[in-house]
């Protein structure tokens, strides 16, 4: 029973990250069932991974036939009653305590296996905050993938006090195995090991464009070009989005209370603005 293959996943909301982990879990040939709050989301879900999908054959990543099987492979519900028999599921809803504690709660009701895995893509929330709101923490883990799920090869991996040796096991060879991302394993604090490095980077950023210290150009050139980054903080900021960068900046900063954590005024003025980045057409630079 502990060792049974993981072939049935679920994945709870299809933004930009539910969307990614159901792709990747679909391209490796696990059935995945992906709840939405609404038909109109989920809809919006499917035509992302569609879109990412379209993507990966333009660029030569996976063929027209892959594609078929792994949209194929994709189911979605509004009623999460429908995650059963799930043997996995990863939560990757808004960045908020509140609503992903009421996920678990319901879902550790409706997911009776006790080797299952359930599983939170949370960037920063301590992973105990979610299994104690369960009856079995033992089977809460953090699965932190990395924003573009299809292309960054890593997952961060946080065990609790309370996470089960076999579910951590489980977690991480579907990880490695079936989906063929990298694993480190994280000790569960706000953040873990890639917000805490990454966050105080993108909130200075954002301090700097503030203060008119330097203009937000210029601070992307100096980290692309001088530092053979990807991309620029400020445009990093927008593709995570600026909401999320400010819930993970408010959860770190609640766990230590430092500066270097707290979200700067303009963050906030913007994310109160709607101006969130590349999901909302807007953010520090403009979308199509
Ligand atoms: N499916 C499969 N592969 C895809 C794909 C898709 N949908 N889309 C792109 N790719 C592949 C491309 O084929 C290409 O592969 P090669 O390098 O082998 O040619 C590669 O991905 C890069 O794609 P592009 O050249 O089209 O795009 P780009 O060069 O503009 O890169 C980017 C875009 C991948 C986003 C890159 O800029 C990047 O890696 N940026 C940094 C992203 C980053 O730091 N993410 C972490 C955010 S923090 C986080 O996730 C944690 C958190 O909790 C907030
Ligand atoms: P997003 O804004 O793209 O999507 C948010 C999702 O949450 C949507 O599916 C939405 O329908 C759902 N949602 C919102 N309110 C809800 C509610 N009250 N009940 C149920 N569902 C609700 O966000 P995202 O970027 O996909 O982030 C999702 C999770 O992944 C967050 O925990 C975030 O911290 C984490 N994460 C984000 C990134 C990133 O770069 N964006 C990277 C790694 C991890």
């Amino acid at each position: 029973m502990t060792s049974e293959k993981i072939q049935r996943v679920g994945v709870i909301g299809a933004g930009i990250m539910g969307a990614g982990i159901a792709e990747v879990c679909a391209r490796a040939h696990v059935d995945v069932l992906v709840f939405e709050q609404t038909r109109e989301l989920a809809a919006a879900g499917r035509a992302r991974i569609l879109r990412s999908l379209d993507r990966g054959v333009s660029t030569g990543k996976i063929t027209e036939r892959e594609r078929e099987q792994a949209a194929w492979r994709l189911r979605f519900t509004s009623d999460l009653g429908d995650f059963a028999d799930r043997q996995l599921v990863v939560e990757a809803v808004v960045e908020d305590e509140k609503v992903k504690s009421e996920i678990f709660a319901e879902l550790d009701k409706i997911v009776t296996d006790p080797n299952a895995v359930l599983a939170s893509n949370t960037s920063s929330i301590p992973i105990m905050k979610l299994g104690i709101a369960t009856a079995a923490p033992e089977r809460v883990i953090g699965m932190h993938f990395f924003n573009p799920v299809p292309v960054l090869p890593l997952v961060e991996l946080v065990t609790t006090l309370k996470t089960g040796s076999t579910v951590a096991r489980r977690a991480e060879a579907f990880a490695a195995d079936v989906l063929g991302k990298q694993v480190v394993r994280s000790s569960d604090r706000a953040g873990f090991i890639a917000n805490a490095l990454l966050v105080p980077y993108l909130l200075s950023a954002i301090r700097m464009v503030e203060s008119g210290f330097a203009t937000k150009d210029d601070i992307d050139k100096t980290m692309v070009l001088g530092c053979a980054h990807p991309m620029g903080p400020l445009a990093l900021t927008d593709l995570v989005g600026l909401d999320t960068v400010k819930a993970i900046a408010d959860s770190m900063y609640e766990e230590f209370k430092e500066p270097l954590y707290s979200a700067p005024p303009l963050l906030q003025r913007m994310v109160e603005a709607g101006l969130v980045g590349k999901k909302s057409g807007a953010g520090f630079y403009e979308y199509a």
